[in-house]
């Protein structure tokens, strides 16, 4: 097993580069190799969770050649794939599993998917459900519901309109995947906007997406064509740097070309009700998707309200912005946020458990958290509950500490952040 020891920073600053993000990345690979033309990815997230999904495809016959960062696809339209010879592996990657669902609900043959301990315990109902409607043929493994299952697609996929009790982008991908293959509209509707990258990739593409509200439509049979991708650099991964700017630096952390999506910018808006001043420059926009350089400057901060519509825009930020709230001045109440629950780990109980090792006053309850600060940390020996987010959030946690932390099991940043610790010495100014 391969620990970390943190000690704490007196200070920290710079300004740094973020890898791409993984959301994109993903999508940027199945659109790519479901396409017509053959298309350049560039800054791709060459990560353990965005290369399941290159793999994936490369097993089903499509050729992508990776020269670090950069990925060319040669894509052979929605019927180009075939059938592969094995099992796929999604490791730990959720977004791998649930969307390629939705691509081979439109495929004629049948796969196998199997995953991690982690990822094998993660509910697929969710999908399994709508594609089942829309024509896909499941058989379930030892555990029903979880990976390893079959699925067997069909030939005529069923348009359908399917309103899903969370606001997942992962359901809503899946969904909107398989109706590229139906003929006629195939619509989703979210109780809150989740992030919107399939949706803008696939206008990219040339696909009639339309949103109305909370409805996310897409019409099929649909051809794809697609050109060049560049990923703009992760916000959830740039949320790590950020916070420990938020938490250490007055001279401020900035992470250059980050994407600032708007379904996905709950953590900014957050830090900034926190109190962290908090500033975006240099704006441009790739294949509909808007970056900027994120600037944040030490402060103050004060315990916020995180619900609603502000969970599924700040998901994957709830671990470090569970970190701030123990320097913030006040109670901070998350609500709402039960899928915590079911992500890389029991994310709720997970953050009880170590941020109280490290003296945090935290409570769980059964949809969040209740976080009184501030409240000093203290170095401790915690465990990353095998969650890359966790780990990383639990690193920051430690620059603020008093005495060494040790993190157990960090191999798992390697999904999402392979860089992350020499990101943090740069920070540290090492
Ligand atoms: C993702 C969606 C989110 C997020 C995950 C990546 C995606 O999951 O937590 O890290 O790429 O679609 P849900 O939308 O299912 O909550």
């Amino acid at each position: 097993m391969e620990n970390k020891t943190i000690q704490p920073a007196g200070r920290v600053g710079g300004t740094l580069d973020v890898p791409g993000d993984k959301s994109i990345s993903h999508r940027a690979v199945i659109l790519g190799a479901l396409s017509v033309t053959s298309a350049k990815v560039r800054h791709f997230l060459a990560a353990e969770d965005c290369l399941s999904t290159v793999e994936a495809f490369r097993a089903m016959g499509i050729r992508i050649e990776r020269d670090k960062e950069e990925l060319s696809i040669h894509g052979k339209g929605l019927d180009g794939l075939r059938e592969p010879k094995g099992p796929i592996d999604c490791g730990n990657s959720g977004t791998t599993a649930r969307l390629l669902m939705g691509v081979l609900t439109g495929q004629p043959f049948e796969v196998e998917l199997t995953g991690d301990a982690s990822l094998s315990r993660r509910p697929m109902g969710r999908v399994i459900e709508p594609l089942s409607q829309m024509g896909a043929y499941f058989t379930n493994g030892k555990n029903p519901g979880c990976l390893a299952l079959k699925i067997h697609g069909c030939h005529r996929v069923r348009p359908i309109s399917w309103k899903t009790p969370v606001a997942s982008a992962q359901v809503k991908s899946a969904i909107l995947l398989a109706g590229l293959y139906a003929s006629g509209q195939t619509e989703v509707q979210e109780p809150f906007l989740s992030r919107d990258h399939t949706e803008r990739l696939l206008r990219a593409c040339g696909v009639d997406v339309q949103q109305r509200g909370f409805h996310i439509s897409v019409r099929g049979t649909a051809t794809l064509r697609a050109a060049e991708f560049h990923v703009p650099g992760d916000l959830s991964s740039a949320a790590f740097l950020l916070a420990a700017g938020a938490l250490l630096s007055s001279a401020g952390v900035t992470v250059r070309r980050a994407g600032v999506n708007p379904t996905r910018t709950g953590f900014l808006e957050l830090i900034k009700a926190m109190g962290a001043p908090c500033r975006l420059e240099a704006a441009s926009e790739s294949s509909g998707e808007p970056f900027a350089d994120v600037e944040v400057k030490k402060a103050e901060l004060k315990a916020v309200t995180i619900a609603g519509d502000l969970i599924p825009r700040s998901i994957d930020e709830i671990p470090i912005l569970a970190v701030l709230a123990t320097q913030a001045r006040g109670q901070t109440v998350i609500r709402d946020a039960g899928e915590l629950r079911v992500k890389e780990s029991d994310r709720l109980s997970a953050l009880r458990a170590e941020l109280s090792k490290m003296g945090a006053r935290i409570q769980e309850t059964p949809d969040g958290l209740i976080i009184e600060g501030s409240t000093p940390l203290k170095g401790a020996v915690v465990k990353s509950h095998g969650d890359h987010r966790l780990a990383m959030s639990l690193a920051v946690a430690a620059l603020t500490a008093q005495g060494a932390t040790t993190i157990e099991d960090v191999a798992c940043v390697n999904t999402s952040f392979p860089d992350f610790w020499a990101r943090l010495d740069e920070l540290r100014g090492r």
